[in-house]
């Protein structure tokens, strides 16, 4: 199979990053998970204590910066400069902000430059709100991978509870009906489906059948 690039868009909590990761794997392929990067820019916003209505501030952040993803076996660790965050940017607080990050222009533009700087070898999987529509318009195979809220809301939970933490079903359902919102209502590059993407529905399928669906149709285009 020839090395083709992938796009995989969708909502929050779709399963996006896991099934890269398997996907990845299978045909040693190099995942890039665009939203770590955002989250990266987030993480570093917060710990410096920027006001995001300071554009200079942000401007000046986004100069300087160096975020850098090192994809391994089954996890991509990110860093900020020497910083590891690969866990920092898991929490709920940098969950609560990205959104708002994301949403702003001259952010996007320094990350999209980046993610297209690493994928420009192909063989390579990233997955996001606007790979196929903005970062690679150009992509051999650009995915929609969408699951009602409810389901996604459930593996969430799930995945909640087996680490200990308390969110309950109603609070997580919430957050992840408000990101869809955000990333769906935003001016700049906001989560679409492209025109010529295909649409995955996994509300009934789980992690393996999805990537199976998905592999069949890499090997298509492949
Ligand atoms: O994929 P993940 O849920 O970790 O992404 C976190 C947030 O980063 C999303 O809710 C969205 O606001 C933003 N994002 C984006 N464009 C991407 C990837 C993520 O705006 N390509």
């Amino acid at each position: 199979m020839r090395k083709l690039t992938v796009a995989i868009d969708g909502p929050a909590g779709a399963g996006k990053s896991s099934v890269a990761k398997v996907l990845a794997n299978r045909v040693h392929y190099l995942y890039i998970d665009t939203g770590a990067m955002y989250r990266a820019f987030t993480w570093a916003v917060l710990e410096k204590g920027i006001d995001l209505s300071d554009e200079k501030a942000v401007r000046d952040l986004v100069d300087t910066i160096d975020i850098r993803l090192e994809p391994q076996a089954d996890l991509c660790r990110v860093y900020v400069g020497p910083t590891e965050v690969t866990e920092a940017i898991r929490t709920q607080r940098v969950s609560s902000h990205v959104s708002a990050v994301a949403a702003l222009a001259v952010v996007r533009e320094k990350l999209v430059k980046l993610q297209q700087a690493m994928a420009k070898e192909g063989g390579v999987i990233l997955d996001g709100r606007d790979i196929g529509t903005v970062v690679l318009p150009q992509a051999d195979l650009k995915i929609f991978l969408t699951a009602s809220v409810d389901s996604r809301a459930r593996r969430r939970y799930l995945e909640v509870q087996a680490k200990g933490g308390s969110e309950t079903y109603e609070e997580i359902a919430a957050s992840i009906a408000a990101r869809d919102d955000m990333d769906s209502h935003r001016t700049v590059s906001p989560l679409k489906k492209a025109d010529d993407a295909i649409v995955v529905d996994n509300s009934d399928l789980d992690l393996e059948q999805t990537a199976d669906v998905i592999l069949g149709l890499m090997k298509e285009r492949g």
